[in-house]
């Protein structure tokens, strides 16, 4: 895949699945910027990226923020000329707790980070993709935006909402040829599971069991998927909310 002289945009740039993807699309040749609420994150990629010869430039932002969020794409912009390709992937875990004794603050906190913060970033680029007429945007989702699961309100219902709002802006931009897809990773190998596991390390080997595959998913997996929809190869795949969970919800 050659994606050299386009631009990709990430959030939560710094770790996990977000520095897997940036290096994933440094490796097709891609221009990579984003940002992360962790300032020395973002910036140990950048440094990282750069030594390796890449175009990057990675700074510290807050989805929360609208402000920070427009601000940081719009340097993007500025810098790179344009974006090409953009994935809201900042997230956070929020507590596991039973539905009644959840506390309001922490639904607040999830659905602020999770959903709230990927409305605010879809808001920005799609007005900068209507102007340029071209454009792919992916939100990572989770299976917990496909099913439910106990024990985790808040992450379920921010992830079905961002499933639903990948499915309204792809029908509403479709013909403007721009490209909204959600992807949905079941387990993943980064520091978000391992905050869950280091509370509750019980839950490690149910998890494994009931993953069809028999592991999780490493997060460079996830950035290959979405290079993959970034490309041309995926022109006609629009509004959808891709699994990549070893079979999870197959059965
Ligand atoms: N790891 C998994 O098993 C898994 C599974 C399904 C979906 N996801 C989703 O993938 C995304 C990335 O998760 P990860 O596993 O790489 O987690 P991670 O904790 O390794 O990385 C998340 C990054 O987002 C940043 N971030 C958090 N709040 C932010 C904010 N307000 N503004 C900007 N940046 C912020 C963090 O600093 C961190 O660098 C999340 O949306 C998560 O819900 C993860």
């Amino acid at each position: 895949m050659d994606l050299s002289r386009k631009t990709v945009f990430i959030t939560g740039i710094g770790s996990g699945i977000g520095a897997a993807t940036a290096r994933v699309f440094a490796g097709y040749g891609a221009n990579v910027t984003g940002f992360d609420l962790n300032g020395d994150a973002a910036d140990q990629i950048e440094k990282d990226l750069t030594a390796e010869g890449r175009s990057v430039a990675c700074t510290q932002g807050d989805v929360r923020d609208e402000k920070s969020v427009s601000q940081a794409f719009d340097d993007a912009v500025g810098r790179f000329g344009s974006v090409d390709f953009a994935i809201n992937n900042a997230g956070i875990e929020g507590a596991l707790c039973s539905f009644s004794e959840t506390k309001t603050e922490d639904f607040d906190e999830v659905i602020s980070v999770n959903l709230r913060g990927v409305f605010l970033c879809m808001k920005h680029q799609l007005a900068h993709m209507e102007s340029s007429g071209s454009g792919v945007i992916i939100n990572i989702a989770s299976i917990m935006g496909l099913i439910g699961g106990a024990q985790i309100v808040q992450y379920a219902a921010a992830k079905h909402g961002v499933v639903g709002m990948t499915k309204s802006a792809a029908a509403e931009y479709a013909a403007q040829g721009i490209r909204i897809n959600a992807v949905c990773p079941g387990a993943v190998k980064t520091q978000l599971v391992q905050n869950v596991l280091d509370t509750t390390p019980e839950v490690l080997a149910p998890l494994i069991d009931n993953i069809p595959a028999k592991r999780m998913a490493e997060p460079s997996e996830v950035g290959e998927l979405c290079a993959w929809l970034c490309s041309d190869k995926a022109a006609y795949v629009n509004g959808a909310a891709l699994p990549l969970d070893g079979a999870y919800v197959a059965v």
